[in-house]
């Protein structure tokens, strides 16, 4: 699978631009502020309808614009789709595929998946928990529409019982009515907390093998699903926490307070990582997820890399690049003599100029 092409209007700082990509490498160059990582953005929002940055749409569209419009045309074994995207600064998202109007996102799901890997995700493992809750939402959501399902509507669920919690401080009455809100999360959280497990063994898998080739086979990385509560305690658990909830006005357990571990033998590198330790376990996850996500979907993703190689010395840049092969990849950089190398053949060239983007392969 490949994007052809992408037309931006009134999306973040272009007003108007329509761009060809190739099917190998495409590189954005260009000074900072000048609108490469929009770009790569709005690739990421036509595959998945979010931002990779977690932005709402009225941040996206331009700004003293009411809406914004992303028209992509995405290729699978030589056949084209055209998905459509229409964001308002009030209001939701409307998509189209091939001039077909959606009604559910989860109906865009296997047109097109993306891998997006930036500087800030070498400290995934470094960071609090919710950047790998957040890591393996992102993947887990593309692969899997149930999984999208379940997650939208705990998260609902969550929001709507943590306002009750908050509601029954002030009115005492209101604790009877927390039940119906526990059934569904209990309903809901137990198939997230399911998936993520199956998830984390299959990547468990993958990971060893990748993290060995990049230590040299010098350290063994194991990764770990660590559930706030297990799917068989989740109704017991919410019950027996209920005052505590009461109390602190949220609720305090469930798959959206969930972890995942990091094992180097029986160092925990989450704490006791030095810093190229993690940096590396990082990597190694970032690649195993282009390896899953060709695995598990039977298909090339879209490789979007913001500014992520010259994070990365020459010989990890070495790992990245052989993982790439023959995945449409999109690179942004502010200069590109760092990669005119040996090693890497650049397919098109476009210098990003305030808003333009000129092609000048
Ligand atoms: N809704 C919006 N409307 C208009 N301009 C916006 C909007 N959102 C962001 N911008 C502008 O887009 C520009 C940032 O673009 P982007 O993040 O793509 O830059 P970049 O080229 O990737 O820079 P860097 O090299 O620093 O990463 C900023 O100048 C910002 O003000
Ligand atoms: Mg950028």
């Amino acid at each position: 699978m490949i994007i052809k092409s992408i037309e931006l209007t009134d999306y973040r700082n272009y007003d108007r631009v329509n761009i060809e990509f190739d099917k190998g490498t495409n590189i954005f160059y260009g000074d900072n502020a000048q609108g490469k990582t929009n770009i790569l953005e709005a690739i990421y929002i036509a595959a998945t309808t979010k931002s990779h940055k977690g932005s709402r749409d009225s941040e996206i569209v331009r700004f003293g614009q009411s809406e914004a419009h992303i028209r992509t045309v995405v290729e699978t074994d030589g056949i084209p789709t055209k998905v459509d995207m229409h964001l308002r600064s009030a209001g939701s998202k409307g998509i189209a595929i091939d001039g077909k109007r959606i009604k559910k996102a989860a109906e865009l799901m296997g047109i097109c998946k993306v891998v997006f890997f930036s500087p800030e995700d070498l400290n995934i493992v470094k960071n609090g928990p919710t950047y790998r809750r957040r890591f393996i939402d992102m993947e887990l959501c593309q692969l899997d529409q149930f999984y999208l399902y379940n997650l939208n509507n705990y998260n609902k669920v969550l929001n709507r019982r943590n306002q009750v919690l908050k509601d029954i401080y002030f009115d005492r009455s209101l604790e009877d009515s927390l039940v119906v809100w526990d059934d569904q999360l209990v309903s809901y959280g137990t198939k997230i907390i399911e998936r993520r497990r199956k998830f984390a063994k299959e990547l468990e898998e993958e990971i060893k093998e990748v993290h060995s080739r990049l230590s040299g086979g010098r350290e063994d990385l194991s990764i770990f699903y660590e559930p706030s509560v297990s799917e068989d305690d989740f109704e017991k658990e919410l019950r027996n926490n209920r005052s505590r909830d009461m109390k602190s006005k949220m609720t305090n357990i469930g798959p959206h307070r969930d972890d995942f571990s990091f094992m180097a033998g029986d160092i925990d590198i989450r704490r006791f990582g030095s810093q190229g330790q993690q940096r590396t376990a990082a990597l190694s996850l970032k690649l195993s997820e282009i390896d899953m996500m060709k695995k598990l979907s039977g298909d090339n993703p879209v490789l979007l890399l913001d500014d992520v190689l010259s994070e990365l010395d020459r010989k990890r840049q070495g790992f990245l690049l052989d993982c790439i092969g023959d995945i449409q990849t999109f690179i942004t950089c502010t200069g590109i003599d760092d990669f005119v190398n040996d090693r890497f053949v650049i397919n098109k060239v476009f210098y990003v100029e305030n808003g333009t983007v000129r092609n000048c392969s």
